[in-house]
């Protein structure tokens, strides 16, 4: 029988792109989503997408306890994958007992729960932000986790830590009753970009933070003009390098990690994988990229630093290709043309 896999907060950005290739590898999909940062937009793709109308959907919060334990206990899960949180940076900074409750709460239900109905796989979405402004480029798993600058990600960290060690202490248990948890903690870089239906994609409220959204939208029209923070870095054109990763490639690494957890193929019961692409490329270099990919010329201006940005962050990704086995293939060019036809199909164009 098809192995089950529920994915918290499956309804939004990236799990609705990890539910779509899950359900491609041949794995049940169960979603659970309290609908609190999307709407049913993506859902619907996702089902269109795959063309299936009958996804299980739970619409509950992870931070109700009762709710998660029911749906545990109505199917049989083999693996979690935890996405359901909150993210935006400057938000953390302003409200952290809101950020703190919602991500810490949540991820313990998932795990107090997963133990509780003879033990799970759990795979948790972490971020690169754990290792701040890096001092040695690229970025191992084995590079220090550097002090968190917002209560977001301190949650990053602080729920890496406890899945450790609830790994460590649920290891002695026999699937009898309680069961052992197992663990992947994978960082993403940056995601961005579309699934090349251009059915599902990001779907930021407000004026976006992430740098992608804000781009098509200035596009398209919604914004007046994207400022690039800073041009007066250390860096070749003055601006910021980061490792954007494309989000199909990016949910094709969790079913990398999925099957490794329910194959026994994992070398400890929990483990850490960098998933990027291993190449840095400047704001500026993909502002450009956009534009001539697109055929289209952005209006944007050079703007002072955001504070909190780090100059530069790229993956060593040497770990997450030999040990899964997996690689980002989409190219850049190709990924920004995706997120463009997201946001016409958004305008309806
Ligand atoms: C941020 C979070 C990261 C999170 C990621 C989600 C931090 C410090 N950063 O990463 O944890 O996982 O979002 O994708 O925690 N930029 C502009 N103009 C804009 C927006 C962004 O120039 O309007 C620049 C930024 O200064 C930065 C780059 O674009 O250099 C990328 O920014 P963004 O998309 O917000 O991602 P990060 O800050 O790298």
């Amino acid at each position: 029988m098809a192995k089950k896999v529920l994915v918290s907060g499956g309804a939004g950005y990236i799990g609705s792109h990890v539910t779509v290739e899950l359900i491609n590898a041949g794995y049940e999909v169960v979603v659970a989503d309290n609908m609190s940062n999307c709407d049913m937009t993506c859902f619907e793709g996702v089902k269109k997408i795959v063309g299936r109308d009958d996804i299980p959907f739970y619409q509950i919060d992870c931070c109700d306890y009762q709710a998660v334990d029911k749906l545990f206990t109505e199917q049989k899960i083999d693996a979690v994958i935890h996405f359901a949180a909150f993210k935006a940076v400057g938000e953390s900074v302003a409200e952290p007992i809101k950020y703190y409750r919602n991500n810490l709460v949540s991820f313990l239900n998932i795990l107090e729960v997963s133990q509780k109905h003879g033990g799970c796989n759990v795979l948790f979405s972490s971020s690169a932000t754990v290792y701040g402004e890096a001092e040695k480029l690229p970025v191992t798993e084995e590079s220090p986790r550097l002090p968190a600058t917002s209560p977001y990600g301190n949650t990053k960290q602080m729920c890496e830590d406890i899945l450790r060690d609830v790994v460590a202490a649920t290891a002695g248990l026999s699937a009898d009753g309680e069961g052992p948890v197992k663990g992947i903690a994978l960082r993403y870089f940056n995601p961005i970009g579309a699934h090349p239906s251009a059915l599902i994609g990001e779907l930021p409220r407000g004026v976006p933070n992430n740098l992608v959204p804000f781009i098509t939208q200035t596009a398209i029209g919604k914004r007046e003009c994207l400022s690039i923070f800073g041009n007066d870095y250390p860096t070749e054109d003055g601006t910021c390098l980061r490792d954007y990763i494309d989000v199909v490639d990016l949910a094709k690494a969790h079913v990398a990690a999925v099957s490794r957890m329910l194959d026994g193929k994992m070398k400890k019961d929990y483990e850490i994988f960098n998933i990027g692409t291993g190449r840095p490329v400047s704001v500026y270099e993909l502002v450009t990229a956009f534009e001539k990919v697109n055929g289209l010329k952005l209006n944007y201006k050079f703007a002072p630093r955001r504070p909190g940005d780090v100059v530069a962050i790229w993956a060593d990704t040497a770990l997450a290709n030999d040990e899964l086995g997996w690689k980002a293939e989409r190219t850049v060019e190709e990924t920004l043309a995706s997120a463009w036809a997201w946001e016409k199909h958004l305008a309806g164009k």
